[in-house]
C-alpha cells in the first residue's frame, strides 16, 4: 500500500473525489493516512472526518505563504502518519501554500498537484479568470508533480474542456472541476500501481 497524505486549504472537493475513489476501490494500492489543513474549520476537514481519515490542522495564520519551518512541521506530521519520502505520496488538493525547495526535493516526484488550467498556460492564481479574459477557446485541468517553481513540474495527466462564448468564471470553473475530479484519482491510481515513469520533464506510462 502506498501511504498517501493529502494537503488541503478549503472546500475539499478534490479530496472527496480521491477518498471516493479509494472507497469504491478504483484506487486499491494506496490509502489516505492523513489529511493536513493549514486552515481550521474548512470543508475538507469535515470531508476527511466523514470518511474516517485522520486529520491534522497546522494553522498558518500570520505566516508567509512559503516558510521552511512550517514545511518541516508538515513533513513531520506526514511522517508520523507513515507518509514518508521513500514510498509515500503527497497530494496537494486545493492547497494554497507554496512548498519550499527542501520539501520538494525530499519528496521528489512524490508530490502531486492539481491546477485548473492546461499548464504551462496560466500558472498561479485565478487561472480560470485569466483564461477567460485571454480569450482561449480550450482550457482544462492538469495533474503534475510539484517542482521548485509553482505549477511547473512534470505533467502527469491533462483533460481539456471547451470555453463557451457565454461562460463566466463560475461556469468554466465548474466544467474544469469535473475533469479535476476524474483525472486526479486516475493519476493517483497510476502512481500507486507504479505505472508512472518520470524522465526529466516527461511522464510516461511504464510498460
Ligand atoms: C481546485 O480548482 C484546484 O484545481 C485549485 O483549487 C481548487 C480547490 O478546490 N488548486 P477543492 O478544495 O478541491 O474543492
Amino acid at each position: 500500500m502506498v501511504p498517501i497524505g493529502v494537503l488541503v486549504s478549503g472546500r475539499g472537493s478534490n479530496l472527496e473525489a480521491i477518498l471516493d475513489a479509494v472507497d469504491r476501490k478504483y484506487i486499491t494500492k494506496g490509502e489516505v493516512r492523513v489529511v493536513v489543513s493549514n486552515k481550521p474549520g474548512v470543508g475538507a476537514i469535515e470531508i476527511a472526518k466523514k470518511h474516517r481519515v485522520p486529520t491534522a490542522v497546522l494553522d498558518d495564520k500570520g505566516l508567509p505563504k512559503m516558510d521552511p519551518k512550517y514545511d518541516a512541521k508538515t513533513m513531520a506530521t506526514l511522517e508520523s502518519h507513515g507518509v514518508n519520502s521513500r514510498d509515500g505520496l503527497v497530494a496537494l488538493a486545493g492547497y494554497f501554500r507554496i512548498l519550499g525547495s527542501q520539501f520538494v526535493e525530499k519528496y521528489k516526484n512524490r508530490i502531486m498537484n492539481v491546477h485548473p488550467a492546461l499548464l504551462p498556460s496560466f500558472p498561479g492564481l485565478e487561472p480560470q479568470k485569466r483564461a477567460l479574459e485571454h480569450g482561449v477557446k480550450v482550457s482544462g485541468a492538469t495533474i503534475h508533480f510539484a517542482a521548485k517553481d509553482v505549477d511547473s513540474g512534470p505533467i502527469i495527466l491533462q483533460a481539456h474542456v471547451p470555453v463557451r462564448d457565454d461562460d463566466t468564471v463560475d461556469t468554466l470553473s465548474e466544467r474544469i472541476l469535473r475533469q479535476e475530479h476524474r483525472i486526479y484519482p486516475e493519476a493517483i491510481r497510476l502512481f500507486t500501481e507504479r505505472k508512472l515513469k518520470v524522465e526529466g520533464r516527461r511522464v510516461t506510462l511504464a510498460t
